[in-house]
């Protein structure tokens, strides 16, 4: 048997951005593993590096980022002579333009981010642009939704172009795009911004992607919608043992939809365990702090993340030790100022950076 339940490690994930000012440590040594069928939860406050890690995992970072240490790996599941292999792909190794990593994206490894239209280029001719864009899945305005998800689907699926249409009409009825049919042959100037999302939801799911990425996926749709979308993501969970990277503010979702999380901040990760434990028994003060005025968690509240004391740090002048020393109510001097906590088992399948748990 080849019964591999990992889908894909992030191992020590470094990624910078040298602008004017200096170096911008924006994933700073970021280790955690997705298993097959699982949903990872990340969460941490704005300008942690959940987003620009979400990007690394499919070589994605935005210029002038570069990842400059760390692995990525994809453990591919491949059919052979009626037996199933495990093919082990290094991401980080892959050309970023290359054909590889094109079919990965999109296709075996699919993402949500918010807000779709905002990185548009306004318009798309030649057709090597259009296949770009097809592989990073943005909306173009200038051509039909149908188009669009037809050939996303037939990027990544054998079917035919009217199998494709169907799926395609199938899952924006699943997304609940009212009267799909019709919706389908429109452009997206057409359709309102909660709309654009939603066939970005849809183009993503139907290409059956092992994982998901999905970063802040329904912050801009309405709650109805939002529980719609997430229905539609579990099921396809079960049914095709999708697994799920999670990234949201959103605390009664993480709640809802993680079986483990991580904890980031200032692009490490901070504290790892399921997701009970972490909302009931989290070890860093850090994480603590970031509960702490949420009054009903895993309640379906709307709760989002609480501001916490002080200034997330400069990230030219980031302090030494711990970079949460600075803001930490836990805080030891003469030892968290001086030490870089490490990755401290603080409990069973609980992990934690902090050096309350760690004998120094
Ligand atoms: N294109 C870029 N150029 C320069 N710095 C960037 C760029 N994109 C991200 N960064 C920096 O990388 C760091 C991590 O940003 P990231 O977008 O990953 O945060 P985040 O955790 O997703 O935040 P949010 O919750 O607001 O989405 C931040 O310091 C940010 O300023
Ligand atoms: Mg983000």
């Amino acid at each position: 048997m080849n019964e591999n339940p990992m889908l894909v490690e992030v191992k020590n994930l470094k990624v910078q951005f040298d602008v004017r000012d200096g170096i911008i440590k924006a994933v700073d040594g970021a280790t955690f593993e997705i298993k097959r069928g699982q949903t990872l939860g990340v969460i941490g406050e704005s300008g942690c590096g959940k987003s620009v890690t979400a990007r690394a995992i499919l070589q994605m970072v935005p210029r002038p980022g570069k990842i400059v240490d760390g692995e990525v790996i994809y453990h591919r599941r491949v059919k052979s002579n009626g037996s199933e292999l495990i093919d082990h792909v290094r991401i980080t190794e892959l050309d970023p333009d290359g054909r590889e990593i094109r079919k990965i994206r999109g296709g075996e490894i699919g993402m949500i981010f918010q807000e779709p239209m905002s990185s548009l280029t306004p318009v798309y001719t030649a057709g090597t642009h259009i296949r770009e864009a097809v592989s990073l899945h943005r909306l173009m305005p200038i051509r039909k939704v149908e188009t669009q998800m037809v050939e996303a689907v037939r990027a990544h699926r054998e079917v035919t172009k009217q199998e494709a249409r169907e799926i395609a009409i199938e899952m924006l009825h699943k997304v609940g795009l009212p009267k799909p049919e019709q919706r389908v042959d429109s452009y997206p100037h057409q359709l309102s911004g909660g709309q654009r999302q939603r066939v970005m939801i849809a183009i993503a799911l139907s290409c059956q992607p092992a994982m998901l990425i999905a970063d802040e996926p329904t912050t801009a749709l309405d709650v109805s919608i939002e529980a719609q979308i997430l229905d539609i993501m579990r099921d396809l969970q079960e049914t095709a043992d999708m697994a799920i990277l999670f990234i949201t503010h959103n605390l009664g979702v993480i709640a809802e939809m993680a079986e483990e999380i991580c904890v980031m901040y200032m692009g490490k990760v901070v504290e790892r365990a399921d997701v009970v434990t972490v909302f009931y028994e989290p070890k860093h003060p850090y994480t603590r702090e970031l509960l702490k005025s949420i009054p009903h968690v895993g309640k379906k509240t709307r709760e989002r993340l609480a501001s916490i004391k002080g200034m997330v740090p400069d990230p030219f002048n980031l302090p030494s030790g711990c970079v949460f020393h600075p803001r930490c109510p836990e805080y030891m001097p003469g030892k968290c100022d001086r030490i870089t906590p490490s990755w401290t088992r603080v409990g069973r399948n609980h992990w934690a950076r902090c050096l309350l748990y760690e004998e120094v």
